[in-house]
């Protein structure tokens, strides 16, 4: 079985995080965003992988590689001169995709429990040319939203990203696809959103599955942390079949909280819940953590607090530092000890040494 996942577009949303990497290596829950998928897909059984690149691909390339053998795929990177959009991919990678069977295609930025096997099956039970994840959210307009019979799961209408509410179930950004589909899409800049999708749901030939569990587009920050805690309470709920040694406990630790095991705990103050700890993060005593991921090499001195934040790879955080509101602090940043940062998104490679008390790009 065959796979493509869209890795193109600048990630312009999550910056400053993706000034310094592409989006799908940014770590979500310490695995760079595509390897979730990687190996969601490598586990029901997809042997090649084609990431549609159109930017950045050599740290991309690099990166994926040293992965690839481990996870057991052959991954194939086929990169456009000019950004495709969300079809055009399809079309260049077609000799790749075209071997008479359904391929998966994905968005790189969402994150779920890939319930693949099962939509396969479902995929295979309607016989039509295409299936599409669909989830229920609560603020529609930024997804494209799907209207479908509820008992046969046939979509009757898909419009991308709606201005006027047309309804609550949305494109979950997965999709299986017969390789006929292939000969809808030109080699040219095209969305499989505004262009491929109305015209399938218009002859019928699309059908939604719904996705059980949680679900969440990780590219945006405040989605990211919401994300995180919607990944990490699963990983609760699922208890031990289901990686909870993944997850870290003890007197300092309000579950879930995710620690690698490289990082170094406080042996005092509090952190959690829904925090993730990358690799080899050096945290003080006394500090304050929760609702926030804290990414790789990063250090974080005495009695400093932070709440529902992103902090890059490779920072050091001060001593009584307070930082809050959805900052976003990109990589390689010295934040000087006893300031406030409020909803601050910070360029990489800065030294902060003044408070930021409205949310405000520091570049
Ligand atoms: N190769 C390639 N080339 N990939 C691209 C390009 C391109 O020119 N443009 C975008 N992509 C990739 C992005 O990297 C991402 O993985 C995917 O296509 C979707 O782009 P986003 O920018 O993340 O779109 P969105 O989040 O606004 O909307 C999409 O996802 C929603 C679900 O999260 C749409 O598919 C919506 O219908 C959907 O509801
Ligand atoms: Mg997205």
């Amino acid at each position: 079985m065959k796979a493509l996942i869209l890795v193109g577009g600048y990630g312009t949303r999550l910056r400053p995080l993706t000034l310094t990497q592409p989006k799908p290596l940014v770590e979500f829950a310490n695995k760079s965003m595509v390897l979730h998928q990687v190996e969601a897909l490598a586990a029901v059984g997809v042997d090649t992988v084609v990431l549609a690149v159109s930017y950045r691909a050599e740290m991309l390339e690099y990166e994926i590689n040293k992965h690839a053998d481990r996870i057991g795929v052959k991954i194939i990177f086929s990169c456009e001169e000019e950004p495709l959009d969300t079809a055009g991919p399809l079309a260049l990678a077609k000799n790749y995709l075209n071997d008479h069977e359904p391929f998966f295609v994905l968005n790189s930025d969402v994150i779920c429990s890939f319930p693949f096997a099962e939509m396969m099956k479902f995929h295979k039970s309607h016989k039509h040319e295409g299936t599409i994840a669909v989830t229920k959210v609560e603020e529609p307009s930024k997804y494209g939203v799907v209207v479908f019979q509820e008992d046969t799961g046939e979509i009757q209408k898909f419009v991308e990203k709606p201005q006027e509410y047309v309804g609550n179930k949305i494109n979950a950004g997965m999709y299986i696809l017969n390789p006929s589909v292939l000969d809808r899409i030109p080699l040219a800049p095209t969305s499989i959103e505004k262009q491929v999708f109305p015209v399938m749901a218009s002859s019928g030939n699309l059908y939604a599955f719904i996705l059980p569990g949680y679900w969440m587009d990780v590219g945006q920050p405040k989605d990211y942390l919401k994300g995180m805690q919607l990944y990490l309470n699963d990983m609760k709920c699922r208890g031990h079949e289901g990686g909870d040694s993944l997850l870290a406990h003890g007197p300092n630790i309000i579950e879930p909280v995710m620690v690698h095991e490289s990082a170094k705990l406080p042996h005092t103050g509090q952190i959690g819940p829904n925090v993730v700890i990358g690799a080899n993060v050096v945290m003080e005593d006394g500090i304050r953590i929760k609702n926030s991921t804290v990414l790789a090499d990063t250090h974080i001195k005495e009695h400093s607090f932070i709440n529902a934040s992103i902090i890059g790879r490779k920072c050091t955080v001060g001593k009584w530092v307070r930082i809050e509101n959805t900052s976003v602090i990109g990589d390689d940043v010295v934040i000087k000890d006893e300031l406030y940062l409020n909803g601050a998104r910070v360029l990489p490679h800065k030294s902060i040494s003044t408070n930021v008390p409205e949310p405000d790009i520091i570049m």
